[in-house]
Parts: C-alpha cells; structure tokens; sequence
C-alpha cells in the first residue's frame, strides 16, 4: 500500500492511500441504494445534481422519481414548458434549478455531442464548479473533486483545520486541494459520492457517528469533531412580515411573482400587507405567525384574515410589483405555490369553518 502522506490546511499529515481505501470499502458496503444509483444514467446523474444543490436527499427522493416518470430523458425535458417544469419543483425552493435543468436539456439537444469534461459541463445552464465536478466525474469518469458542505465538514474534521472561513464559499476554496490530493483516480465518481454520503450519514453536523466511522483512526478532529469546520459567525437579519388571506366568492386572491423575479418567478404566495393597510388588519383575525429562516435572513410572517372590500387591490398593489390574481379554490392545485405557502393555505383552509367565514 502507498502510505504517501500530505500535509493539510490543518498541517496534519494524512495518510492518503489507506483513508481512500477505507473510505471507498464503506461506502460499498453502507451507501444508500438511490434510484440515480442503481441503473445509473447521465440524465439521473444530472438531474439528481440539481435536486441536491440545495436539497437533502430524503427531500429530493419523491421529486427525484416524479420527474423521471415525467421526463425520462433529455429529449422529453427539452419539449416540457418552464412552468411544467416549476409545477414538478414545487416545494423545492430555488426554483431556477428547475428552469435551468429544462434549458440544458434544449442545449444539449442542440449540441453535437455531450459534454464530457468539468469545464464543459461547467459552460452549461445552472451548472457550477461543484454540479460540473459531480457529473463529469460520476458520469464520465474525470479526475475532478467535488467540494460541497458535506466535504467541507468530512475534511476539515479530518485535518482538525482550524482556519476560520468567512462563508461557505471561502471553505469551499480553501478545501479544494485537500479534495483533489485525496481523490481517488482510479474510480473519481465513487470516491466524491462516498465522501459526500460519509458527510450525510456519519460525519454529521450535529451529533456525528465517531464511532462507527471508517476514517476515525486517521482523523485529527475526532476529539472535538462539532468544533469544525470554523466559520465566522453570520449576521442574521430579521424580517417581519404580515401578508393577508383574502376569500371572496369562492376565490382566494394571491400574488403572482413576474418574470422578471429572480428566484420566485411566476409562483404564487399570499400577497403582502402594504404599510397603509393597518386598519383592515386590525380588524382582521390574526391566523398565525410562521417563522422560518433563509441563508441569512430569518422572517417572522403573520397571517391576518381580512375581508374584501372594494379598495383592497389598489391598497396592496400599492407597494408591490407583483400581479394580483382571485384564484378559484378549486384550481388551487394546478397553480404554483411556493413551498411553505402550500403549506400555509392547505392549513388555513383545513381550518375553514373556524377561521374563515365567507
Ligand atoms: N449530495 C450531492 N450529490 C450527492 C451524491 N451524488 N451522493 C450523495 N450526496 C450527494
């Protein structure tokens, strides 16, 4: 065996033939059996890619297996319309991977071959530095390592790197040649995919598995694992909100997001409350508060009921460039409605005969 041994960001020195060999015989025998594992395709590699961008794999799964019986392939993707494909996100969230994988899909019909290297892949629509590294090297083989969270997390521990990164994306750098001396060339795809499962199901962020893990021996941050990777604290904004939930003969009225909205568009939200709009929601029934965090922002929305009245559009429209729309409650199933508003309105109307008269 090569007991080649490397110097860290953490100057530790790693062992780099037996940690790949350890890892690599764990996840043969531990990995998750994925349906874009089993029967393995350059579509369900790209696909599953983008749904795990941002997304836990417990959460893409059912995603994962709709859009397949949806699109099969590229060439049914590329003939599918941009809100079909949204509709398939819906609940997602960053909705522009959903368009973004349509339009590949058009690109490479349009090309005379496929991409076979990172940096081609790279070229492609909502394919970055870590999807380009993911596909090319687990579907054609490339020596390119993927550097996500999960591998920040795995390796820093490992090394016991006490660098203090500034953001996601500074230990996203920083880690990357650690990422490349460990890959194993031999089989690229394999090792990126144990890496990032190692981070899933052992090395986790909370609570990680020290004990059963194939790298403990060879990791320096063992002792004090939840003490790495080392980031400086975010500044948390706090947003408070109140949007309105508005009946009216059997139509609910909601904001439809513009083209030109950058994460949201043509999804549907219940609309937001203007500034002048302090009497209707006083008296109004306040439904409840929902709180939830975005990168970072963390938003508190409260749900008032409010009756229509004849100056209620003009009020909201006031201060939003979004367009309003009275959507029969019937049809609320075909629209798109981001995640946690789905949510929130099938509650709400659950709750109907309580909270909401009219
Ligand atoms: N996260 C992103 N891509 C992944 C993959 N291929 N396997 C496990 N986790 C992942």
């Amino acid at each position: 065996m090569c007991t080649a041994q490397v110097r860290s960001g953490g100057r530790e020195k790693i062992q780099v033939a037996a940690i790949q060999e350890a890892l690599l015989a764990w996840f043969e025998a531990n990995q998750r059996q994925l349906p874009w594992r089993t029967a393995p395709s350059l579509y369900k590699t790209v696909v599953s890619e983008f749904m795990l961008q941002q997304t836990q794999v417990d959460t893409a799964l059912p995603y994962f297996e709709r859009w397949l019986r949806l699109w099969p392939d590229f060439t049914s993707l590329a003939t599918a319309t941009e809100d079909e494909v949204v509709k398939a996100w819906e609940g997602l969230g960053y909705y522009n991977r959903a368009r973004n994988l349509r339009k590949l899909a058009e690109c490479l019909a349009a090309m005379p071959e496929l991409p076979s290297t990172a940096a081609a892949w790279q070229t492609m629509p909502g394919v970055g530095p870590y999807t380009a590294a993911a596909i090319s090297s687990i579907a054609c083989g490339t020596q390119d390592a993927v550097v996500d969270g999960n591998v920040v997390r795995v390796l820093s521990r490992l090394t016991a790197d006490a660098r203090l990164f500034s953001d996601n994306g500074a230990a996203v750098k920083a880690i990357a040649p650690l990422a490349r001396i460990l890959l194993y060339e031999k089989n690229p795809g394999a090792h990126n995919q144990a890496v990032m499962e190692l981070g899933a199901l052992v090395c986790r962020r909370q609570n990680p598995l020290c004990t059963v893990c194939p790298l403990v021996s060879y990791c320096a941050g063992a002792a004090s694992p939840e003490t790495f990777p080392k980031f400086v604290p975010r500044v948390v904004e706090k947003l408070f909100l109140n949007r309105i939930l508005v009946l009216h003969e059997g139509k609910i009225l909601l904001q439809r997001h513009a083209a030109a909205s950058r994460r949201l568009s043509g999804l549907h939200e219940l609309p937001l409350a203007a500034s002048g709009m302090e009497t209707r929601l006083k008296a109004g029934i306040l439904l409840g508060t929902k709180r939830r965090a975005i990168s970072n922002q963390s938003i508190e929305e409260k749900i008032f009921r409010v009756n229509w009245d004849l100056g209620l559009e003009a009020a909201i429209q006031s201060e939003i460039t979004h367009t309003l729309v009275w959507v029969p409650l019937e049809n609320l199933a075909d629209i798109t409605l981001s995640g946690p508003h789905r949510k929130w309105i099938t509650q709400l109307l659950q709750n109907r005969n309580r909270v909401l008269p009219g």
